[in-house]
Formats: C-alpha cells, structure tokens, sequence
C-alpha cells in the first residue's frame, strides 16, 4: 500500500488550481490525470503548463469516467459539497481548499459521505504547515507572553477583481473565505475552540458596477470579536471593500498577552517584552517547501494508509460555523453561542 501510484483529478484551473497541480507534481509517486474548468481554454492552458495529459469542462463527467484516487478540489467554496458526495461514492478521496462549504448542511454531508465509503477527506488550512505559526503556538503554549491572549488582525483590501469573492453564494465573503484560516490556526496557538461570537459588519461595495452580475452580496467588511475556551481572544477587521486605489497598510498578526507582544510573519517572528526588548525568531530555513506542497505530501501518505489528518472535515467545521456565527451576529446584532 505504502508505494501505491496515485493519479489526481484537480478541479479548477484558477490560481488554486494552478497551487494544486504544481503541490501534486512535487508528490512522488503521484501524477496529475486531469484538470477540469468549466472555462476549458483555461483548463487547456494549465494542463499543458502542467503536463497534464487530458482537460475538460464538465466536473461530473469527469468524475464518472476516471481512474483517479484523489479529486483535488479548488472550485469555489459553493462547489465543493457536491464533488466530494460524488467522489466518495465512487471511492475517491478528496483534498479540497477551504472553506469546507457555505453551510453546515453541506458541510456535513462532505463529512458523512466520506466516512460512510471511508475515503479521506482533507482540506487546505496551509497554515499549519508554516513553521512561524508552529513556533508562535510553542512561545504562547510556553506562556512567553501570559494569558489570556488577544489576537488582533486588520486587513483591507481593494474591491476584489474575482466576483465570486463577493458573492454570498460563491465564496461567502472575506468572513467566510480568507478570515476562516486565522480561526483554524488561532485553533491551534491556543489549544482550545472559539465559544462565542460577536461582530458588526457592513457591505461598502454595494452598488459597484463590476459586482452588479451578483444577485446576493456577501457582508465584505466586518469587524468580530471571538471567545475562546480557553479564556484567549481573537479581534479582527477585515474589508474586501475598498475603492480602487485605495491601499492600505493596517496592522498584521499581533498577539498581545499581559507580559509582552508577538508580531507574526510568514518567515518570523518578533517577541517583544517588558523593558521592549525584541527577539526575533527566524521560521523559514531557505528551500523550506511551499506549505501547500507540505499539507498534500501528508494527503497522499494518508491515502496510502500511513497515518491520519489533522485537518478533517470536523476540524474544517469548526472555522465554518464560527465564520456563520460572526454572520449571524452581524444579522442579528446580539452576541451567538457556538456549540
Ligand atoms: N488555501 C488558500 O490559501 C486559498 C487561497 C485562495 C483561494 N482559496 C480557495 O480556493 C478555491 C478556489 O479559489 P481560486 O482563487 O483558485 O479561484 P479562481 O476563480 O482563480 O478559480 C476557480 C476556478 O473554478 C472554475 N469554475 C467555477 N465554476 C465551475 C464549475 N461549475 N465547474 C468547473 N469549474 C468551475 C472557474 O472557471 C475558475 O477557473 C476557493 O474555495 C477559495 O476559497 C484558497
């Protein structure tokens, strides 16, 4: 079993897509069968980029008439319920980028029907897979800065040029689709779930003429606070919802504690404490591999039988229903509980 060949089927030929093909091609032993767009000159020119022998449209063909063991999803976060119920009922599993789904419903049926025909199902929250954040988990588990933590992140970006972004039912909004990895790994950091959410939240690109396709916008701009059990907090404001032109530098990841900060980059990190002494920490040796090509070598040993994931879809989850918890906040102006 451990040397089994594994051929992929990658969905989406967008930039994930692109992410997927590249992740595969550096796993050994498994090569990419075919890629499917249903913009298929793109599906062409990745797969010819890629080496991939076959393109096509139309995702459910695809499925029915491969000899694939892994679909590789990187559709938009609406389409990623379906392919995996029809991929585990055909015995394939699947590696599919975050989010799990818009709804826990749809969620749930990605979860039982991959445990019901017992086929992996893992997802892309890269960041568990960079060394920064593994050293941040290590320094706040050490209590290098005390507890409780407050986590806060502002991030702001222009209007975004993929409309699916945008859309309530395309990808959900930055709450659901970007801000989603930050509860996986602050999951992490401080060992413990988020238990409640609070968060106001606007959409300021209503009425913009490249949105006007789109029937529901989702919420681009919001600002949430989440509890978690472990008495630890994440404060964050984010918008996909500035005007052109309009760019700004806010703060990145800080985490402040009652003896002192951390400043967390993709290759640092800076512990600062009393009297302001700073400590950085490197994350990053030189070559260390893409995090994405780390997170599908571990998919395809798992499919091998070598071990278990660490990002299943009950992990998965649980940074989908806190993303609709800060919704639901927003809507409904009061504070939600998280089961
Ligand atoms: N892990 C990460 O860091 C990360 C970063 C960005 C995006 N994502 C996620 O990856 C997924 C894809 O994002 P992207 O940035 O590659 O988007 P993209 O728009 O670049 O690519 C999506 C592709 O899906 C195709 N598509 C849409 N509907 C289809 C259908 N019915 N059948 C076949 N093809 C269809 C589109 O033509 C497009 O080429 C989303 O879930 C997004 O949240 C993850």
């Amino acid at each position: 079993m451990s040397q089994q060949q594994l051929r992929v089927l990658v969905l989406g030929a967008g930039d994930r897509g692109a992410v997927h093909s590249q992740a595969w091609k550096s796993v050994p032993g498994a090569s990419v069968a075919e890629i499917v767009d249903v913009d298929l000159d793109r599906a062409k020119t990745l797969a010819e980029q890629a080496g991939v022998p076959r393109w096509s449209a139309d995702w459910q063909a695809a499925l029915a008439g491969t000899d694939a063991h892994i679909l590789s999803n990187a559709l938009p976060a609406s389409l990623h319920a379906d392919p995996t119920v029809a991929a585990a009922e055909r015995g394939i599993h699947t590696f599919c980028e975050k989010p799990i789904a818009l709804t826990v419903a749809d969620a749930q049926r990605m979860i039982d029907a991959t445990a019901a025909h017992d086929v992996q199902l893992a997802f892309c929250f890269q960041r568990r897979r960079i060394p920064a954040y593994a050293k941040l988990a290590e320094l706040i588990q050490a209590g290098e800065i005390g507890r409780p933590i407050v986590h806060l992140q502002a991030s702001a970006a222009e209007i975004r040029p993929k409309i699916a972004m945008h859309d309530k039912h395309g990808n959900g909004g930055p709450m659901v689709d970007g801000w989603c990895h930050f509860v996986d790994i602050m999951r992490i950091v401080f060992g413990a779930d988020p238990v409640r959410a609070f968060a106001r939240g606007f959409v300021f690109a209503k009425g913009h003429p490249s949105l006007a396709p789109i029937k529901e916008l989702a919420i681009d701009t919001a600002s949430v606070l989440v509890d978690f059990a472990s008495g630890d907090l994440m404060s964050a404001t984010w918008t996909w919802g500035m005007p052109k032109g309009v760019r700004l530098s806010l703060l990145g990841e800080t985490l402040l504690g009652p003896k002192g900060a951390i400043r967390v980059g993709q290759k640092q990190i800076t512990l600062i404490r009393e009297g302001g002494e700073e400590t950085v920490i490197e994350c990053a040796p030189v070559g260390a591999p893409d995090p994405t090509h780390l997170i599908v070598r571990d998919f395809a040993e798992w499919v091998r039988g070598n071990g278990q994931s660490d990002i299943t879809g009950a992990e998965a989850l649980v940074s989908l229903k806190t993303s609709l918890a800060v919704l639901e906040s927003i809507e409904s102006g009061e504070p939600v509980t998280l089961q």
